[in-house]
């Protein structure tokens, strides 16, 4: 019997349309530049420089001898633990509506599947937490943005914008707050706005409040928690990455009031068996970070703020306005394609054996062709870093733009 040889397989339109990081995409060209000898201070990601809490690593010391499954929606340590944290927020939230999830990316995957179908559709703000592209795709939901504007320090525009992209699709609000790449922390009359209008259109918000800490200038993130007659449409997620410098925990968790939303996600965990069960136990020991943590964190990060806004909006057609929360902000460079200028910082450039690395922002927009003269920068750093930083961005600027010369945008008069 002859056989003939079927097409190669080919990799799903899913799989192909998954964009790539944007944060992490020119790693490679850093890892050249880094070869070269070449210093990269680091403001692409969100990867703090603050130690994790020495009484959370000294949990790792009590692992038992067997690194054993956890219930699927989290120990009964973990997950009381977070009742505490909401309690000490105002909120009251039981067992039943707490999951475990491994970090708050699965939270934001858990939440998409749990409220929508493919071919869904989910609102949001743009720029937006490019990984929302991602997780989007992976459940087949389209995402409608409505452009905010760096004048207006990313704020909501006003509901008409909303009004224009909902369709009989739309399933979901995703809201950022405090957001990642914009630092916008939407006041409360904001918040409330969004809760009228998800309860206006019968939709789900989900709320990611991972940096929920991390307010300036005496600002307190509003929690979609605190929402009235918000237990049936309201899903927050959340994580201890950023909250105790432990991203490499990989711990976070899905809260919500509304029990069909509970029941489909802890059943989807049920699927994945187990969120990380040493970062459980590590988890356990956040219970006595005590409040001073915070602040010192929380001042450490403004003054990193007001170093990057001040020594950026010094350079001759850098705009940002000021970023009052998350630590990141988008940034508005004098440069026609910064996806270019990116890629040139790490290739093409050093000054004084160094260079920095930056995240253009076209990948934290949906719309082609947005954010293509935006960077999302992250102050991560110490303050000298980002003073260095600051320089080599402005010595960085003139050069290409001598260089790279016609085509560039002009810095605003
Ligand atoms: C806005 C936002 N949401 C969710 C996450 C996911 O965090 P993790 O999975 O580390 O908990 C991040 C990480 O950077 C983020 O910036």
């Amino acid at each position: 019997m002859s056989t003939t040889a079927a097409a190669a397989p080919r990799v799903s339109e899913r799989a192909r349309k998954m964009p790539a990081s944007p944060i992490r995409r020119l790693m490679p060209l850093a890892d050249a530049a880094k070869a070269r000898g070449v210093h990269v201070y680091h403001l692409n990601i969100g990867q703090p420089d603050i130690e994790t809490p020495a009484c959370m690593r000294e949990k790792l010391a009590k692992a038992e001898r067997v690194l054993a499954y956890s219930p699927s929606g989290g120990t009964p340590e973990y997950v009381a633990s977070l009742s505490t944290y909401y309690a000490k927020l105002g909120f009251t939230l039981g067992p039943d509506q707490l999951l475990a999830t491994t970090g708050g990316s699965e939270a934001l995957l858990f939440a998409l599947f749990a409220c929508t179908e493919a071919g869904d559709e989910a609102i949001l703000v743009e720029p937006f937490y490019t990984n929302y592209n991602s997780f989007a795709g992976l459940a087949g939901v389209t995402l409608r943005p409505v452009k905010a504007r760096g004048e207006d320090g990313f704020h909501l525009p006003p509901d008409a914008a909303f009004e224009a992209v909902l369709t009989p699709r739309t399933r979901v609000f995703l809201l950022c707050n405090p957001s990642n790449p914009t630092g916008t922390v939407y006041t409360r009359e904001e918040v409330e706005r969004v809760g009228a209008f998800c309860r206006r259109h019968g939709l789900f918000l989900i709320s990611d409040e991972v940096y929920r800490e991390f307010v300036y200038d005496g600002r307190v993130a509003t929690s979609a928690l605190s929402l009235p007659d918000s237990d049936d449409f309201v899903i927050v997620v959340d994580s201890l990455s950023k909250r105790y410098s432990a991203c490499g925990i990989r711990l976070g968790c899905l809260a919500t009031r509304n029990p069909d939303v509970h029941s489909a996600a802890l059943r989807m965990a049920q699927g994945r068996l187990s969120p990380p069960g040493l970062a459980q136990l590590v988890a356990l020991g956040a219970s006595e970070v005590g409040p001073e943590y915070v602040a010192g964190v929380q001042a450490e990060y403004q003054k990193r703020r007001d170093v990057l806004f001040e020594g950026l909006g010094r350079i001759p057609g850098v705009f940002l306005a000021k970023p009052e929360g998350a630590f990141y902000f988008v940034a508005r460079l004098p440069v026609a394609d910064t996806d270019d200028f990116a890629a040139w910082l790490l290739s093409d450039f050093s000054h004084e054996g160094a260079t920095v690395m930056v995240a253009p922002a076209s990948g934290f927009y949906a719309t082609p062709g947005l954010g293509k003269d935006e960077v999302r920068i992250a102050y991560v750093l110490n303050v000298d870093d980002l003073r260095a930083s600051v320089k080599l961005l402005e010595v960085a600027l003139q050069r290409y733009r001598e260089q790279r010369g016609r085509g560039q945008a002009q810095p605003p008069v």
